[in-house]
């Protein structure tokens, strides 16, 4: 029988990764989930175009708050095109969890932070 959260998303979620603020970020990333509220921040520091740097914070539920310490994982030192085409696959089979349909939305929302705050970026 599998366990509905992996230890991975728990130990992330106990133990989040890169939990925090940058002093001067370079893009600032930010989302919530309509349909609970919760929020996730997501802050990057760049050196040219690859992520040097990444912090985030969110008083989301297990999932949201694991998903997000995973993708700064997934996305330190990687070029921000990269980052751009992660697809959602990816970071839901990264939580090696059974997602909900009910709950992919929670385990997206550090992505689609990321996603507005790059657009919103590129947009300047
Ligand atoms: Fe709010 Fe999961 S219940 S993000």
């Amino acid at each position: 029988m599998t366990a509905l959260y992996s230890e991975i998303l728990l130990d992330h979620f106990r133990h989040p990764r890169n939990y925090g603020s940058l002093a001067a970020p370079d893009i600032t990333c930010e989302d919530f989930n309509p349909l609970c509220g919760d929020r996730i921040k997501i802050e990057l520091n760049l050196k040219h175009t690859v992520v040097e740097d990444v912090r985030f914070r969110g008083d989301g539920c297990a999932i949201s708050v694991a998903a997000a310490s995973l993708l700064t994982e997934l996305i330190a030192g990687v070029d921000i095109k990269e980052v751009e085409a992660i697809p959602d696959e990816r970071l839901i089979s990264a939580l090696e969890s059974d997602i909900k349909p009910a709950r992919v939305q929670c385990a997206l929302l550090p992505l689609q932070a990321l996603r507005t705050g790059l657009r919103d970026h590129k947009g300047q």
